[in-house]
Formats: structure tokens, C-alpha cells, sequence
């Protein structure tokens, strides 16, 4: 038997789908880089503001049809902030209730986004707590926790369908090295290297997925060490990725390389680019673009050519009290210097030194 909400719901996302337009792929302008080109897929410009706005329309989309979510079902989430924004907006879309859980600490723009769009903050005083509340909320309420930290592997077609992956690989068709070396991401979910990894080996693609763990986070030593109990820390500072614990969707099977990067390499990193593209971006995209300048500087040791492409997650307007304040930085981060010094250097010879590499 049909049900007329489900269906009005499913016609509702698509036709939203249908007057979307993609991200753009940048090209980054590093004129001392010869012969390695780098891209940013330009994730910040989805209505949300987000990657994580691709991410919440799949998710929806796998509720309704797994008849998860009907008419008046209260969605609850736990986020560390963006996919919350970007589920709120599909939730008010449908006429649905929203409850984001998410750690104390969110960033105070995203908990303003998902307010306007009509949800509800509710707020726990660690990362790894809010698994357990969200699962206690719907519980409560008798509504649908949408568990993107298990679900954001499964929801999203890998096999092509628009996925991001696809969308960089045929945005990249007329460059000069059009397969690209590298493509970078760090792991929140670890849905969206998930689907980068399998896309790439679907078809059979000459790349290599280079997956970046920020500092208080599991995923790099689970990487190495495959223990699905391992926990972790105080929380990542980078808001978006890095995990207190393995999370499902994390399929460490189609990394081929994983990095940890210092978080103070991931501040530098986003002034870095501002000076480039004129714009601020999250601090995920600073760890995203110094693991791939880490690998365009190894690449042209080498004496290779060919392409890195990396994602900017989100901008960095959500972030003016954190990552663009001097005063945060200092009590949270520490020193940026020998990383912003590591970054000049790498603009004028394309050797970027760690500066506490060991
Ligand atoms: C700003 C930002 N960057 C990166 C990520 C990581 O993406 P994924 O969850 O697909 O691993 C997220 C996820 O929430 C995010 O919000």
C-alpha cells in the first residue's frame, strides 16, 4: 500500500534536488607548484552551507523509503553541528520536528542555522555522549534517530548517482591530469571518503584516497591497528572530524593512506588559503589542504606531475570566534608560527618542511 505523506515527502526532496545546481571545483593558483595541480571541491556553497547538505538529503531520502520516518515523526540527530544545519533545513522542508544533540561547544553560528530552520538544540558536555541521548530522546518521544555516524556509508549511492565523487571526477575531465593522484579527505562519519574509496575502485580509477585524522581523534591508529574498541580523548578542536571512537561508517578497507595532522598545521592552513582564494573556510578544509600540500611537496621531491583534489567542508563565517580569533587560538590551538613559516616556504619552493616531524 502507498502512503501519500511518504510519497509527497520523496517528490518533495527530489524537486528540491531538481532546483539545485553543483559545487564548484576550484582550482588553486600555486605558480611556484610545477607541473601538480590542486582543486578544492567547493562544498561551502550548498544551501546549508555544508558537504554535510548532500549527506542529510540521502539520509532522509534512506528513512522515508526504509519507512523510518512517517508524517509527524520527530527526527532526532547527533551532529557535531553542520549535518544538524543541513537536516533541520530537509526536516522543516517536510514539516517534521527536529532535534539536534550535539556537544556544548558547537559552534555558536551552526546552533543559530539550525534554530532559524526550525529546530531544536539540545546540548551534552562531551562528544561521545551524544550517541546515547540521541538514542534516549527518541526513545522518549517515540521519534527516529537518523544515526548519520552509522548511516551515512549505507544512505548514499557510491556507485555514481551525483555523488560527490562522481561529481569531482567529471568536473575534472578537461584538466591536464584528469585522474587525479590523490584525492584527500578527513573522516567525520567517514561516510564521505566511504563513498570517494568505492567510487574510485567501482571504476577503476588510477587514485589514491589519502584519508586526514585530526589531533584527539581514533580513526588514524584504528586505521593501523583495526581495533573496533578503541576510544579516545577530549574531543576534537576541529569541528566536523575526528572522532572519540571508530564510527561504523569509517571503511578503513578503501583508504590507501591515512595522516594525522597537527591541529595547529590545520589553522595555519586555512590563513594560508585565504591569501589564495580570498575567502575564509572551516577548519576541516585547513586539515584537508595540508595533508594534500604535504603530498603535492613529496610528489614534486619525486619529480611527479599530476593532480591532488581536496574538499573546502564548510566556510569559515561560522568560525569568526574560534578559528579567526587570535585569543581562542592561543588558548586552544597554541602556536601557528612554525607551521605559517612551513606554509611560506612551500609557496616559494614547494617544499613543505613538518615542523615537528619526527
Ligand atoms: C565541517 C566538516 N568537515 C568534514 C566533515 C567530515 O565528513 P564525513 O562525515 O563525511 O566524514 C564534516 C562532518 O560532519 C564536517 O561537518
Amino acid at each position: 500500500m502507498t502512503n501519500s505523506w511518504v510519497n509527497q515527502a520523496i517528490e518533495k526532496i527530489e524537486a528540491d534536488f531538481q532546483r539545485s545546481a553543483d559545487t564548484h571545483l576550484i582550482k588553486l593558483d600555486t605558480p611556484n607548484l610545477l607541473g601538480i595541480n590542486i582543486y578544492l571541491k567547493d562544498e561551502s556553497t550548498h544551501p546549508t552551507g555544508s558537504l554535510k547538505h548532500r549527506l542529510a538529503r540521502s539520509l532522509f531520502l534512506y528513512a522515508l523509503c526504509n519507512g523510518w520516518i512517517k508524517e509527524g515523526t520527530t527526527v532526532i540527530e547527533s551532529s557535531s553541528g553542520s549535518t544538524a544545519v543541513s537536516e533541520a533545513y530537509f526536516a522543516r522542508l517536510l514539516g517534521l520536528p527536529f532535534i539536534a544533540v550535539m556537544p556544548s561547544t558547537t559552534a555558536k553560528k551552526k546552533i543559530q542555522q539550525i534554530e532559524f530552520y526550525g529546530g531544536q538544540c539540545h546540548f551534552v558536555d562531551h562528544s561521545s555522549k551524544i550517541y546515547a541521548e540521541s538514542e534516549r530522546l527518541a526513545q522518549q518521544l517515540d521519534g527516529h534517530y537518523m544515526d548519520q555516524f552509522t548511516y551515512a556509508e549505507r544512505a548514499t549511492d557510491w556507485r555514481g548517482n551525483n555523488n560527490i565523487a562522481n561529481s569531482i571526477f567529471d568536473q575534472m575531465e578537461k584538466e591536464q591530469f584528469p585522474i587525479p593522484t590523490w584525492i584527500v579527505m578527513s573522516p567525520g562519519t567517514g561516510g564521505t571518503s566511504a563513498t570517494i574509496g568505492r567510487y574510485i575502485r567501482y571504476q577503476r580509477l588510477n587514485t589514491k584516497l589519502c584519508v586526514v585524522d585530526p589531533e584527539n581523534s581514533v580513526f588514524y591508529d584504528f586505521f593501523h591497528s583495526g581495533d573496533q574498541n578503541i576510544s579516545c580523548c577530549n574531543g576534537s578542536k576541529i569541528e566536523g572530524i575526528g572522532r572519540p571512537r571508530a564510527e561504523p561508517s569509517f571503511i578503513a578497507g578503501v583508504v590507501d593512506e591515512m595522516r594525522k595532522i597537527p591541529d595547529p598545521a590545520s589553522i595555519a592552513t586555512i590563513n594560508w588559503l585565504e591569501k589564495i582564494i580570498g575567502r575564509k573556510t572551516g577548519a576541516s578544509t585547513g586539515t584537508n589542504l595540508y595533508g594534500a600540500l604535504q603530498l603535492a611537496s613529496e610528489m614534486a621531491a619525486k619529480g611527479e606531475t599530476g593532480s591532488i583534489v581536496t574538499l573546502i567542508c564548510d566556510s569559515g563565517e561560522r568560525y569568526l570566534d574560534t578559528y579567526y580569533n587570535s585569543e581562542w587560538i592561543e588558548q586552544n590551538i597554541g602556536d601557528l608560527t612554525p607551521y605559517q613559516e612551513a606554509l611560506e616556504h612551500f609557496s616559494s619552493t614547494s617544499v613543505l618542511n613538518c615542523p615537528n616531524s619526527n
